[in-house]
């Protein structure tokens, strides 16, 4: 008898709390985290589709749901523990998820301007007045919306044009943050008097599969970006250049119709005859 109450006094004392039971008390904590993307990181159709195609891979869980549950919980990041719980140094406790191989976000960040002003993850990603817990990212257009600034200009180089596509990114780590999933395109027109065009220069960020098979990252790195030149922006009869910045949902080429695709940036200059 006495290990059965031994062993009751050892449930109590150390109870194997679910989520619902941190909502009792957590209400609006609960209520904003089980609004974002990770809560359901592994109940969206996306998620379903792709994990079946990896023949439900266990190791795709680690991070889409390490307990089990339809997301991420609470306990994966708070721990197991029941309280008072150890304050959480943010963002070594994203790093678990958002540092492994094809993601670098967490790494990327300790070198960023905003890191070294002190911001954090939680800066940029929570929505205002909704607290710690509701982080948002990509799937805010809004939000997106700041990810980055293009630019055009013109330079002089040996009585050459030289035109200098520059993009700068706002993001608190390289551009897409995340992992493999996204892409970013750097997209340049030249455009005629008739506004036909004439030439037209992609250029693709993110994270590509090398012939190896191992994800090779060809992100846009934070704050410094890239400045493509482009030389003879007059040529074939040239007058008007536009350019965009694309952000897409997938990794794959722009001919493959992304239905979420989001402009974050444009810019256009006159050429002069
Ligand atoms: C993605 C990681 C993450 C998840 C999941 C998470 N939290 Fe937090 N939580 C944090 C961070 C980061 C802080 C702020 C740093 C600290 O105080 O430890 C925090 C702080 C808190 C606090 C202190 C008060 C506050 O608002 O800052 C409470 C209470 C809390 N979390 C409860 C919960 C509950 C309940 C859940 C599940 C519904 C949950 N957390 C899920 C990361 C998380
Ligand atoms: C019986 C009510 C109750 C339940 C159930 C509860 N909490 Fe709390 N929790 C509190 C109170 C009260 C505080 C102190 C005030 C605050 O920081 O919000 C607190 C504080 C916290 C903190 C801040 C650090 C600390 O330990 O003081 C975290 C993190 C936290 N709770 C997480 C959780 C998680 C995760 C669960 C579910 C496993 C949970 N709580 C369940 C009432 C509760
Ligand atoms: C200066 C603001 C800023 C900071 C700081 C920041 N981010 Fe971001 N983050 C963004 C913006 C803007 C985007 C959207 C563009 C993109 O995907 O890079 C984003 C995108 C992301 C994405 C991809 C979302 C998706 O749906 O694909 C993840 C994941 C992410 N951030 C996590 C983090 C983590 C973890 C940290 C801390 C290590 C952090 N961010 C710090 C601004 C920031
Ligand atoms: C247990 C793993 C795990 C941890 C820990 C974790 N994340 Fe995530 N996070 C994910 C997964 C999985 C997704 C993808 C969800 C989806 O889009 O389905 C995600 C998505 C995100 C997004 C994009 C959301 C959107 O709406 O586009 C942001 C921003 C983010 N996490 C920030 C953080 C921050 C900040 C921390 C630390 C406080 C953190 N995460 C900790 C697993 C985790
Ligand atoms: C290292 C952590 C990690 C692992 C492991 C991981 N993911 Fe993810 N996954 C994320 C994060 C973070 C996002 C959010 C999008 C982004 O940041 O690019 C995401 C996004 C996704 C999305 C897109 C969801 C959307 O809303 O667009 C799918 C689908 C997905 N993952 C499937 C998988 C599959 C299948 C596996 C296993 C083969 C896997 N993931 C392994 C972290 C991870």
């Amino acid at each position: 008898m006495r290990w059965l109450i031994g062993l009751i006094l050892l449930l109590t004392a150390f109870p194997a709390l679910a989520d619902e039971d941190c909502s009792e008390c957590h209400i609006e904590i609960q209520r904003h985290f089980a609004a974002t993307a990770m809560a359901v990181a592994a109940r969206s159709d996306d998620f379903k589709r792709e994990w079946g195609e990896a023949k439900q891979n266990p190791e795709c869980l680690s991070c889409h749901a390490p307990s089990q549950a339809a997301g991420v919980v609470c306990a994966d990041c708070h721990g197991n523990g029941p309280h008072p719980y150890a304050r959480l140094k943010v963002p070594d406790v994203c790093a678990r998820c958002h540092d492994a191989p094809g993601e670098s976000t967490v790494r990327r960040h300790k070198s960023s301007l905003a890191a070294q002003r002190n911001l954090n993850c939680l800066s940029c990603h929570v929505k205002l007045g909704g607290g710690t817990h509701a982080i948002m990212g990509a799937t805010n257009t809004e939000f997106l919306s700041m990810a980055a600034r293009l630019h055009l200009a013109l330079r002089q180089e040996n009585g050459q044009q030289i035109l200098v596509a520059a993009v700068r990114p706002r993001t608190g780590h390289a551009l897409p943050g995340g992992t493999t999933g996204r892409s970013v395109w750097l997209i340049v027109r030249g455009l005629g008097g008739d506004k036909s065009e004439r030439w037209r220069e992609t250029r693709r960020f993110g994270w590509l599969k090398g012939p190896d098979g191992a994800w090779e990252e060809a992100t846009l790195a934070p704050d410094i970006g890239v400045n493509l030149e482009l030389p003879w922006p007059g040529r074939d009869g040239v007058q008007v250049i536009e350019a965009e910045l694309v952000y897409r949902f997938r990794p794959g080429p722009l001919e493959e119709p992304d239905p979420r695709q989001v402009t974050i940036s444009k810019a256009q200059m006159t050429l002069r005859q």
